[in-house]
């Protein structure tokens, strides 16, 4: 029997029927009057998403390309800003500092850490002269997953009156866990559609607050597609400099007023409650959390791959027998881990499948558990709510 596949990597994930459906309309002009109407209310649904009342900018992009934008818009080469580096997500964003001529300070963690707002508190301290222009943090480094307090520093960096700007990778923890950027006083925020957004691949985006905008006056860094500046005056107008990725802005619509019928605070508690039921279970089975349990992401789970056990060979049993398809270690972590994702559409029955056949898997490839342990864990955390 055919059956749809479950998409559990970390991103991008299961697109629901609702926006399958919205990214089925025929397509309209992108600079007549239906576009404006589509393009303000995807603006107002996402300040909901972002909690921010700064201007929020929309690329045809991925999320490293978002990324790149908040790089060349904010700073000007010779630059120095300090950048976690947690995995392959945040060295990332050092890399494309770095290419771009910025002295980037690597603050960087072994894998599977958390990086702390004292660490970071320390960093900025030292910096009598106010040489560091921003601190570019992921919120949650889908590589390891691993959560970054994101409201402990931003609150840290106004404590102790550092002039740095905040520059948030949001990419796999947007419209998945608390994210307030007003009321912590985030600057910049990037984040893509593929994610929590439920949305394919293919549109990034940047919120950016007043004291970011001073930065961009000041910014000397050539661009022209990712220019701030330019984007923002085109949107003022509902168009963009170029041709806009209309179809993907029928989905976010759509994806948008779901969010909003269940309401922000809510999606943040499934994906809680959904993180925590998987960790939970990961445990009972007695598999190994890889990432720092008190920093686990409520939107990726890292597992140590149990000793004699392929990856190659759990990821195809999974995927050719149960449909599920789960996500490897990347780079160093290659063959060490496995990954699930749990962000976007997902719903805590989807995980018993998930769980469920990720025992049965295990066991038909040698792993000793019983069989409804999974099950039982992820019951002992659901149930309670
Ligand atoms: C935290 C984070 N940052 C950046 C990226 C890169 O986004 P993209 O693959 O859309 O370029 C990803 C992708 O998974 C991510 O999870």
């Amino acid at each position: 029997m055919e059956r749809r596949q479950m998409l559990h990597i970390p991103g991008p994930t299961n697109i629901p029927d609702r926006i399958l459906r919205s990214l089925s309309q025929p397509l309209i002009n992108h600079r007549g009057p239906e576009f404006e109407a589509l393009l303000s209310t995807c603006v107002v649904g996402l300040k909901k998403v972002f909690r921010t009342e700064n201007d929020i900018l929309i690329f045809p992009s991925s999320g490293s390309g978002a990324l790149e934008s908040a790089i060349v818009n904010l700073f000007s080469p010779g630059d120095t800003i300090l950048a976690a580096c947690l995995g392959v997500f945040s060295d990332r964003m050092a890399e494309i500092g770095e290419k771009h001529g910025l002295n980037v300070i690597r603050l960087t963690m072994d894998w599977g850490k958390a990086v702390k707002v004292e660490e970071i508190e320390a960093i900025l301290n030292k910096d009598q002269e106010g040489k560091i222009k921003a601190v570019c943090l992921p919120q949650n480094e889908t590589t390891t997953g691993i959560g970054i307090d994101i409201e402990g520093v931003s609150k840290m960096m106004r404590r102790v009156g550092h002039e740095a700007i905040l520059v948030v990778d949001a990419i796999s923890s947007l419209a998945c866990v608390p994210l307030e950027t007003d009321a912590w006083g985030v600057d910049v925020v990037i984040s893509a559609s593929q994610k929590g957004l439920m949305l394919p691949p293919g549109i990034g985006l940047a919120s950016v607050s007043e004291r970011a905008w001073k930065r961009v006056e000041q910014s000397t860094m050539p661009r022209w597609y990712w220019d701030y500046k330019a984007v923002k005056k085109s949107m003022t107008t509902s168009q963009f400099p170029y041709t806009p990725a209309t179809t993907l802005l029928f989905g976010l619509k759509e994806a948008l007023g779901m969010l909003t019928e269940e309401g922000m605070e809510k999606v943040w508690e499934r994906h809680q409650v959904i993180g925590k039921g998987v960790r939970n279970a990961v445990e009972a089975m007695g598999l190994t959390l890889f990432a720092e349990k008190e920093y686990a992401s409520d939107t990726v789970t890292a597992i140590l791959m149990p000793e004699n056990i392929k990856y190659k060979e759990l990821a195809e049993l999974l995927r050719t027998r149960y449909d599920i398809v789960i996500g490897g270690g990347l780079q160093k972590l290659q063959g060490q881990i496995f990954r699930i994702g749990h962000m976007g559409a997902i719903h805590f029955m989807d995980m018993y499948a998930v769980m469920g056949a990720l025992e049965m898997a295990l066991v038909q490839l040698g792993y000793e558990v019983e069989l409804g342990t999974a099950a039982a864990a992820l019951a002992k955390t659901f149930i309670k709510k």
